[in-house]
């Protein structure tokens, strides 16, 4: 999540950037850190003292912890670069970039099994913002039927397990929209369907349901969830509409579950969202959302940009955004194929399949999921194992540069911390053979230390920050 910065006191410490005198022709000159310096310094001294900062940053190819790619081949980096000084929302100015975005969009579509010649979509920055358009859109709706219908548009609701991720909850606060969280029981990781649909009432103007959930990526079930909700229909004349989340599952249940009825196969799917910069394999940000049809998304949220001196339809929250992730995920659909992708996400569920199976052998944890949906997997120290917590699991690893995140699952199971694996392209299975050496050695170290209880508590509130 993007912090909020606060200004800094005038007399922080650290103020001025040290350069070394041998390296930097600059030597006399003072460089704040936290105000503009009143002259610049040459190109090669402020590429050093950047990159000298940034050594501190994790390595992302050991960041175990983010769904969003890390590696992409050095022909799409270079297009990448390529593209960089392109604005998406200069339609007019790069009209080959709209036209790839189109075709991505048509792509994604396709996959996702919509409605030929019907359905309609966008690129976004990421899921966040799709998440965002989606759950619009069924306001939006949800209003209208109830306008016409000359009934009360005061409280709209919108369902959905206490598991979402915190883009949900944002949009209930940003829209005035109440979340009804269905909560999780212990052995029930996700989304309920039954309790999900008894949550719904006039005023529901959607469910959303996750494929790929951020805390363990198990798939919440689309078909039962629509089923009990046409019987709601049925009985209560109620038609509430289905968002699915597929931020990472929208680019991998296509090709590792195809016969998973999840998608526009589903009738009350109304729209679909997913992360070009997760499974899609895309550097950060893109994302994508696609409505079933036109009437899944009022004519009221679109605005029209110039286009070739016509006008294009758009619906974005942002206006300026790079295009060269549109660009980088062309690439990948050109370059992949449908059986590129499918290599790919199925050698990333072998490895976590092969992960999970191990860590379950190791003695002290319980797997909550295996990585049998999304290749992500999450497990628990056993519940009587009283050695050492995940957290401490977590430091360790942490001393040699792997990023395992350790946190705790939502209301009703707070106490249940977890560790979660994400595999993603560009973690071999020799990279998971060495973190389960380490995992190992680590485990033989904990056993003779002492459990890390006794921490002050700031440095304990650090351990369990983890935020999705
Ligand atoms: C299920 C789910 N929805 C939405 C998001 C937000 O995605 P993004 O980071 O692309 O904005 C995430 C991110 O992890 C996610 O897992």
């Amino acid at each position: 999540m993007t912090a909020l910065h606060k200004q800094v006191e005038k007399h922080e410490s650290h103020a001025e950037v040290d350069l070394n005198p041998v390296y930097a022709r600059e030597k006399s000159c003072e460089i704040p850190r936290f105000k503009l310096a009143d002259h610049g310094v040459l190109p090669r001294t402020a590429l050093q003292i950047v990159r000298d900062e940034l050594i501190l940053d994790g390595n992302a190819r050991l960041n175990l912890a983010t769904f969003v790619t890390t590696w992409m081949e050095p022909e799409a980096d270079e297009l990448m670069a390529e593209c960089s000084q392109k604005n998406m929302i200069d339609k007019d100015e790069y009209p080959q970039t709209a036209e790839l975005e189109k075709r991505c969009v048509n792509i994604l579509g396709h996959l996702w099994h919509a409605p030929g010649g019907e359905a309609t979509g966008c690129s976004t920055t990421g899921s966040s913002e799709a998440c965002m358009l989606g759950g619009m859109a069924l306001l939006w709706r949800w209003r209208a039927r109830r306008k016409a219908a000359g009934q009360d548009i005061a409280r709209p609701n919108l369902v959905m397990g206490t598991n979402v991720q915190v883009c949900w909850e944002k949009f209930c606060q940003y829209w005035d929209v109440e979340p009804k969280y269905v909560p999780l029981e212990p052995g029930q990781y996700h989304l309920d369907a039954e309790r999900a649909v008894a949550a719904c009432d006039e005023n529901t103007i959607g469910v959303v349901v996750i494929v790929g959930s951020t805390m363990d990526g198990s798939y919440e079930p689309v078909a039962k969830v629509s089923s009990l909700l046409d019987k709601v229909q049925e009985q209560k004349g109620i038609d509430v509409p289905i968002h699915v989340d597929g931020a990472s599952g929208g680019f991998v249940a296509p090709f590792l579950q195809p016969d998973l009825e999840w998608d526009f196969r589903v009738p009350r799917v109304a729209s679909i969202n997913t992360s070009g910069h997760k499974y899609g394999l895309v550097y950060p940000g893109v994302g994508w959302v696609i409505w079933r049809n036109e009437r899944a998304l009022p004519e009221d949220l679109i605005f029209r940009v110039n286009y070739l001196g016509g006008d294009m339809p758009t619906f974005a929250l942002n206006f300026s955004r790079p295009g060269a992730q549109v660009a980088a995920q062309y690439y990948n659909f050109l370059r992949l194929g449908f059986s590129g992708y499918q290599q790919i996400q199925q050698a990333c569920q072998d490895i976590a399949v092969h992960l999970s199976g191990e860590i379950a052998k190791m003695g002290p944890f319980e797997l909550i999921s295996e990585g049998r949906d999304l290749p992500v997997f999450a497990f628990k120290v056993k519940d009587n194992f009283k050695g050492f917590t995940v957290y401490d699991i977590s430091d360790r690893l942490r001393m040699r540069g792997w990023q395992v995140p350790a946190y705790t699952f939502p209301e009703n199971l707070q106490d249940m911390a977890v560790l979660r694996i994400v595999v993603r392209n560009g973690f071999s299975m020799d990279l998971a053979n060495l973190l389960l050496d380490d995992i190992r050695t680590q485990l033989t170290a904990l056993e003779h230390l002492r459990p890390n209880t006794d921490l002050p508590p700031e440095i304990q509130a650090q351990r369990q920050s983890f935020a999705h």
